[in-house]
C-alpha cells in the first residue's frame, strides 16, 4: 500500500476535537477516510502567525499524522478570506452576485498555493500518492511539478464545477485550469459537476475528452472522473445507538414534549438555503393551522467564515427571518424555530438525528451534503424518519428515494413537509431501507479506495527515483 500525503486547507481530526466538531465535510470524510491508512495530512493550521516561517507542526491524533504550517494574516485575508471564500466559493455555487474579483486575492492565492508547495514537497517521498482536496489549492499540483515532484497527483473537488457560461466570468479562469491540467487525476462529487468541467475544456480550450474522461493535454494525459463521497457508515448507525447518542435523543425528545421535530444541520453559509427553508416552515405553519402547533424546527447552524461579508449578511438575515416567524406563530409554550448557532459532538448529533421525524437538507446548491447521509444511517429502522432533500444537492442523484424538492418554492417544501409528516409507516421503511443499501453501498472507505486506486492504476509521468 502507498503512502498517502494527503493535501488541504482545512486540517482537523473531528474525534478529537469534542464539541468544537463543526469544520463541514472535507474534515469530516477525510479524517475518516485516513484512519486506517498509512500517510500524512498537511495543510494550515488555522492559525496566524506575524512572518511566514513554513515551520511543520507534527502532530498524531486518532490514528492520522497531520504536519501543519501557520499563515500570514495578509496570506488568510487574500487567499482563504479573499479568492477561495469571496470568488470561488460563491461563484462555484453559481452566485454569481456574491463574487468578488480582486488582484490582490489571486495574487495571494497563488503566493499561499506556492508556499504550501515549498512546505510539502519535501515530505513526499519517491513511492507516495500525493492527493490534494478541494478550490483552496487548484494549481497546487502544477507547482510541485514546477519543484520536481513526480509522483501521482490527484485533485478531488468537495464543491460543484459551475456551468461554462458562468465559469468564464473568472478573470484568468483558463490559466486556473491550465494549471488543474497537471494532476494525473481530478476528482468531482457526481457526473453532473464532471460534465461541467469536461464541457469548459472541450469547448473554451478545444481539448479531446475520451469517453473515459481522459483529457490530453501538451503530451500528458488527465483523467477526469466522479467519485461521490460517502459517510462513515458505522460511525452513524451505531453512533446513533450510543449512550451518549441515547441521551441527546432523549433529553430533546423530552423538551418537544410530544411534538413532531424536524431538524436541520448546516454551516452556516448561505449556499445551504436556510432562509428559503425558514421562509417554507413559516408557510407550512400558516398554510396547516391544524398541525401547527404540534411542530417544531430543530436548525442547528454554526458559525462559518466569519471574517467574510456575506457570511454576516446571512447570519444577520437568518435571526431577523427566525424572529420574524417565531413572533408571528409563537405562543406562550410553544416557539416553532429553535435556532441554535453552536456545534455538537458527532454522537451529540446521531441521537439529534434519530429524534428527529423529518431531516430538512434543503441547500439551493451543493456539491454532495454529508449530513443528508448522516441522518439516514442515524435512524431507527422499525420507526424511521423521512429525508427532505434539495434536488440541488449532489446527493440527491444518489439518495432518489428521499422526498425530493425545488428548494426556491415555498409552497413545494411546505407541501412535502405535510406529506412527510402523514406518511405511512410502511412508506417511511421502504424510503428508508432504499436510501440506507446506497449510503452503506458506497461509504467513505470505498470512496477513498476508488480514488486511490485509479491514481495508483494512473502512471502518466515515471517516479523520481526510477529517471537516469
Ligand atoms: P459542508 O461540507 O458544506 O459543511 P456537509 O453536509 O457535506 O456540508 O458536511 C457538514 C459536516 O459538518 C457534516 O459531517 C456534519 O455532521 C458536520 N456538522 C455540521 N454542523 C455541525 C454541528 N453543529 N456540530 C457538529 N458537526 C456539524
Ligand atoms: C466545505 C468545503 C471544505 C471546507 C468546509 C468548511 O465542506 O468543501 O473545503 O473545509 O466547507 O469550511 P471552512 O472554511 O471552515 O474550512
Amino acid at each position: 500500500m502507498s503512502r498517502l500525503i494527503v493535501v488541504s486547507n482545512r486540517v482537523s481530526v473531528p474525534k478529537a476535537m469534542g464539541a468544537a466538531g463543526a469544520q463541514g465535510g472535507l474534515a469530516v470524510a477525510l479524517s475518516a477516510a485516513l484512519r486506517e491508512h498509512r500517510g500524512i495530512w498537511f495543510g494550515w493550521s488555522g492559525k496566524e502567525t506575524e512572518t511566514f516561517t513554513g515551520h511543520l507542526d507534527m502532530q498524531r491524533n486518532c490514528d492520522v499524522t497531520t504536519a501543519t504550517i501557520d499563515l500570514e494574516p495578509q496570506d488568510i485575508d487574500e487567499y482563504y478570506n479573499g479568492y477561495a471564500n469571496r470568488t470561488l466559493w460563491p461563484l462555484f455555487h453559481y452566485r454569481i452576485d456574491l463574487t468578488e474579483y480582486d488582484r490582490s486575492f489571486d495574487e495571494g492565492y497563488e503566493r499561499v498555493n506556492a508556499r504550501f508547495a515549498d512546505s510539502v514537497a519535501p515530505l513526499i517521498e519517491p513511492e507516495d500518492l500525493v492527493w490534494v482536496h478541494d478550490y483552496h489549492l487548484l494549481p497546487l499540483g502544477s507547482m510541485l511539478r514546477e519543484k520536481g515532484v513526480t509522483n501521482r497527483i490527484g485533485m478531488f473537488l468537495h464543491i460543484p464545477w459551475p456551468p461554462t457560461r458562468l465559469f468564464v466570468s473568472l478573470p484568468n479562469h483558463e490559466q486556473l485550469v491550465a494549471s488543474m491540467l497537471h494532476y494525473d487525476l481530478i476528482g468531482f462529487q457526481t457526473e453532473e459537476w464532471l460534465d461541467s468541467f469536461t464541457h469548459y475544456v472541450k469547448k473554451e480550450m478545444g481539448l479531446p475528452v475520451a469517453d473515459d474522461g481522459t483529457i490530453e493535454y501538451q503530451g500528458r494525459q488527465i483523467l477526469a472522473r466522479a467519485f461521490p463521497i460517502g459517510i462513515d457508515y458505522e460511525e452513524f448507525t451505531e453512533g446513533a445507538r450510543s449512550a451518549e447518542a441515547r441521551e441527546a435523543h432523549d433529553r430533546l425528545k423530552s423538551s418537544v414534549r410530544g411534538r413532531k421535530m424536524l431538524i436541520g444541520v448546516d454551516r452556516l453559509d448561505y449556499s445551504k438555503g436556510l432562509g428559503e427553508r425558514f421562509d417554507s416552515f413559516g408557510r407550512f405553519l400558516t398554510d396547516n393551522p391544524d398541525m401547527a402547533k404540534d411542530v417544531v424546527l430543530l436548525q442547528i447552524a454554526p458559525p462559518s467564515r466569519e471574517n467574510v461579508a456575506s457570511y454576516q449578511q446571512i447570519r444577520h438575515d437568518l435571526e431577523r427571518k427566525a424572529g420574524h416567524i417565531n413572533g408571528a406563530h409563537a405562543d406562550v409554550a410553544w416557539v416553532p424555530i429553535r435556532y441554535v448557532n453552536r456545534g455538537y459532538r458527532r454522537t451529540e448529533l446521531a441521537g439529534f438525528y434519530r429524534a428527529a421525524d423529518i431531516a430538512l437538507v434543503t441547500p439551493l446548491r451543493d456539491g454532495m451534503n454529508l449530513v443528508a447521509k448522516e441522518y439516514v444511517a442515524a435512524q431507527d429502522p422499525e420507526d424511521p424518519g423521512v429525508l427532505i432533500l434539495s434536488q440541488f444537492a449532489g446527493a440527491a442523484l444518489q439518495l432518489t428515494d428521499a422526498v425530493l424538492v425545488n428548494p426556491h418554492s415555498t409552497e413545494e417544501v411546505s407541501d412535502a413537509i405535510e406529506r412527510s409528516l402523514r406518511m405511512p409507516l410502511e412508506e417511511r421503511r421502504r424510503r428508508h431501507q432504499a436510501l440506507l443499501n446506497s449510503i452503506r453501498e458506497e461509504d467513505v472507505v470505498d470512496w477513498r479506495e476508488a480514488f486511490v486506486a485509479t491514481l495508483q492504476g494512473k502512471r502518466t509521468t515515471e517516479p523520481s527515483h526510477a529517471e537516469p
